[in-house]
């Protein structure tokens, strides 16, 4: 422990003693001698918001990152007093506030110690800028594993590591390169099976050291702005994510199409190529549904405008495209050209709609048209202005979906990479400079375009697509990676990445697959396919400076095998919605880390490679040259091999084939996953039957199918389809219940249900009590039988 005398030696201020207290229904208040406010917010029964504020005054209440929707609503809720602490009482949590430190101690009621402060809230003034460094110190317990912070290239459990929040620009970053794009301040603490989070919702700078600095001590700390913190308590992780989701919000469900594959190059130009490249997908047969246009459709990079010798006629070839099933999705950065020419700078102009610097004078800086000013997105005036220019390009061009790239925002030819501290923002009225607006940046400009996108593709549903992004910014848009490198390594780190970000709310989200920097060669873009057709977000994008990277661009093996797992993606689409619907509806995470699916297993806490896609299968990817195979952790249960359902018990570490054809992928007994048959995109075939493929269980579990109209927003009201079956396995029989909820007609009237594992041959089949024959249900005689869509309940006995 730190001494006061240490902590003041180094220019640490502290609070000292409470001297008065109050409460205001949810609000408790701590005021301590030397000024030091305490206000606690229970916001639920197990989370809880913390807010220190200095000199007596809070600032005024307001965050981009708290999600309107958030819950609140909690129980029973009680404060005593005794000789030395408060204490508050929840029905899930006892929080401890020490009268002569003002430190925290939150326990369960069992008495179990959760998260303990060690200095607790210590500041410094800032002499440079003014205002405060703020910082928390917390007590790292015993064994305590740290995970979540968003976009982080390094190990997944964070302990003994410190991260620091700044969205940049980081062009071929690194493993452990740190920040990279995105700032999402929330972490979760894993100890003795007890998960908590805690969310830092402070947009400046922020740092966080997970016992790297000193082995028993985990701490945070901002530049500026308010130690303003979260506190959601588990104990399993899963109820602390899907509280801090719940917080900052989650999307609406996006067309499904956005869940296909997609193909991206900087840039596929001019016209004949981006035909030509769409007529090669058909002529394959490898499914797709999006083609991105990169800068280069843009008339000298200026945003909203076409480059008209390139593509001559945009609405017709996005209509001729569509017509062939691709939807086009187009990029729009944030600088805006100087050119007193160009409309889009006229309007900013005389608007006054772009950030200005401390003194006065507009912000400059140069991107891909060279000189630039930068609207100021948070400026809600700003982004209406902003949502608007999207009219033309989607409701008269046709463009479908946009691409929001360079929104940290990067500036080229400063060492900064980005805008100038003194920038001013307006922050939605609370005035400030770029050190709080910086991290924000991004997620304005990109709330900005989805609000147009929405309003202007209506009645279809909007996507869009960020490179930078705060807490939050999964309610507005899906997200990459961004610039990686094809490398082995980096097939490593997108694995990572992706569900480090699924574990930090925004589940939207995919890695330039194959890589963006560099080239590939076949071997690692067939590994890196294998694993991007089970991300949320599924693109194929590269820097294009160095040959070509679609699907054909191997040998035709490679090429074999990119289809094989391009269709499979497609044929996973219902169980690939369903997920989405769950992340959207319930906050879960699209991806679950090892970790969050079995937390009571020790062995899952250090796990990097294996993650659970939905909820019931096991997906390990091959991530080193000529394996032919590779050993992965299978988590605890009996597991399907996929490929040739052989059952394997987990629980421990085991040596799995995977020839380059194959990546590891285990269905958790008991599993019902729907299937589609494959199209070449969403939309082309009339779904007549939905394969249902039924992994027997010696016991229940239970899978659900959501389905709608896959675009629009008639599931809204009530036009969706929800199948929650329940399975029961026993030596000689076998039951399905299906529960049904939603007005929604399937395109389909039967189920065709494959049985996996069957421990016995089938005798008689009962629907909803009614024995059928067997030839009617078992067309083809084998482990496979065809029942219509509606029934309630199946036995299978044999
Ligand atoms: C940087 C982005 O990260 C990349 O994806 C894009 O291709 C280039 N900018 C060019 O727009």
């Amino acid at each position: 422990m730190i001494t006061n005398t240490e902590l003041e030696y180094k220019g640490n201020l502290y609070p000292n003693q409470i001297i008065s207290f109050n409460q205001d229904v949810d609000k408790f208040n701590f005021t301590s001698e030397n000024g030091v406010i305490l206000q606690i917010t229970v916001l639920r029964n197990s989370a809880l918001r913390f807010r220190y504020a200095t000199e007596n005054v809070f600032e005024p209440d307001f965050s981009y990152a708290i999600s309107e929707d958030a819950s609140r609503g909690y129980g029973d809720l009680e404060v005593s007093e005794e000789e030395s602490y408060y204490l508050i009482t929840t029905t899930k949590l006892k929080v401890l506030v020490d009268k002569l430190t003002m430190r925290i101690q939150i326990s369960d009621h069992e008495g179990n110690i959760i998260n303990e402060d060690e200095i607790g809230f210590h500041w410094e003034e800032n002499y440079e800028y003014g205002g405060n460094t703020v910082k928390m110190s917390k007590i790292t317990q015993n064994a305590e594993s740290y995970f979540g912070m968003g976009d982080k290239a390094t190990h997944s459990n964070l302990k003994g590591k410190r991260v620091n929040n700044w969205c940049m620009d980081q062009y071929a970053y690194g493993k452990d390169q740190d920040p990279l794009y995105k700032a999402i301040p929330f972490y979760i603490g894993l100890h003795k099976n007890q998960a908590y989070g805690i969310f830092f919702d402070n947009t400046f700078r922020s740092y966080f050291d997970f016992a790297h600095e000193r082995r028993n001590v985990t701490s945070f700390w901002a530049d500026g702005g308010e130690m303003n913190y979260y506190f959601f308590y588990g104990p399993e992780m899963s109820k602390v994510v899907k509280a801090y989701t719940n917080l900052t919000g989650t999307p609406e469900l996006p067309p499904m199409w956005a869940m296909g594959y997609h193909q991206s190059k900087w840039s596929y130009f001019p016209e004949s190529n981006v035909k030509a490249l769409a007529a090669k997908f058909r002529e394959l047969r490898i499914p797709c549904d999006a083609l991105y246009l990169d800068i280069d459709y843009m008339d000298g990079f200026r945003c909203f405008t076409w480059d008209k010798k390139k593509f001559p006629d945009p609405k017709r070839m996005m209509a001729e495209l569509n017509e062939d099933g691709f939807k086009t999705v187009v990029m729009i950065d944030p600088g805006i050209k100087i050119d007193k020419d160009y409309w889009v700078y006229q309007e900013a102009m005389e608007e006054d709609y772009f950030c200005k610097r401390g003194d006065g004078p507009y912000m400059k800086g140069k991107v891909w048209p060279g000189e630039c000013h930068f609207p100021d997105f948070t400026n809600p005036e700003v982004r209406e202005w902003w949502a608007e220019l999207y009219k033309e390009f989607m409701s008269e061009l046709g463009v479908h979906a946009v691409w929001n790239d360079m929104n940290e925002p990067a500036v080229m030819e400063v060492p900064t990479k980005t805008a100038p501290l003194d920038t001013r923002h307006n922050y939605d009225g609370h005035p400030c400079t770029h050190r709080k607006a910086h991290n924000i940046y991004g997620m304005q400009m990109v709330r900005a375009t989805y609000e147009g996108i929405k309003k202007y593709v209506y009645p279809k549903r909007p996507f869009v697509i960020t490179r930078a992004a705060y807490a939050g910014t999964q309610r507005y848009s899906s997200t990459w990676t961004g610039d990686n490198v094809a490398t082995w390594e980096h097939l490593w780190l997108a694995n990572v990445q992706v569900q480090r970000m699924c574990m930090s709310g925004m589940s939207f989200v995919g890695s330039d697959i194959g890589g963006f920097a560099e080239q590939p060669n076949g071997e690692l873009f067939a590994r890196w396919i294998q694993l991007g057709v089970f991300h949320p977000f599924c693109r194929v994008h590269s820097s294009g400076d160095h040959g070509d990277q679609e699907p054909w661009s191997f040998d035709t093996d490679v090429t074999d095998i990119v289809r094989k797992y391009i269709e499979l993606r497609y044929q996973l689409l219902p169980y690939l919605y369903t997920m989405f619907w769950k992340y959207s509806k319930f906050g879960e995470p699209m991806l679950k880390p090892l970790v969050y699916f079995d937390q009571e297993d020790t062995q899952t806490h250090f796990r990097t490679d294996e993650f659970i896609f939905g909820d019931h299968i096991l997906v390990c990817p091959v991530q080193e040259p000529n394996a032919q195979g590779r050993r992965m952790y299978i988590p605890r249960g009996k597991w399907y091999n996929y490929w040739d359902d052989n059952i394997v018990k987990g629980g421990k570490e085991q040596w799995v084939e995977a020839d380059i054809d194959v990546i590891p992928l285990f269905i958790k007994e008991g599993a019902i996953i729907p299937k589609f048959p494959v199209q070449q995109y969403v939309g082309e075939l009339v779904i007549e039957k939905l394969d249902l493929e039924v992994y027997f269980k010696l016991g229940t579990e239970s899978s659900t199918v959501y389905e709608d109209a896959q675009d629009g927003y008639d599931y809204n009201k009530g036009d969706f389809s929800l199948r929650s079956f329940k399975m029961n396995g026993k030596e000689n029989s076998l039951v399905i219940q299906q529960f049904k909820d939603g007005a929604f007609m399937t395109s389909y009237d039967s189920f065709r249900i494959n049985l996996h594992g069957l421990p016995f041959a089938i005798e008689s089949v009962e629907v909803d009590n009614e024995e059928v024959p067997l030839n009617e249900v078992k067309p083809n005689g084998n482990d496979v039988i065809e029942i219509c869509k509606d029934f309630t309940q199946v036995i299978i006995k044999g």
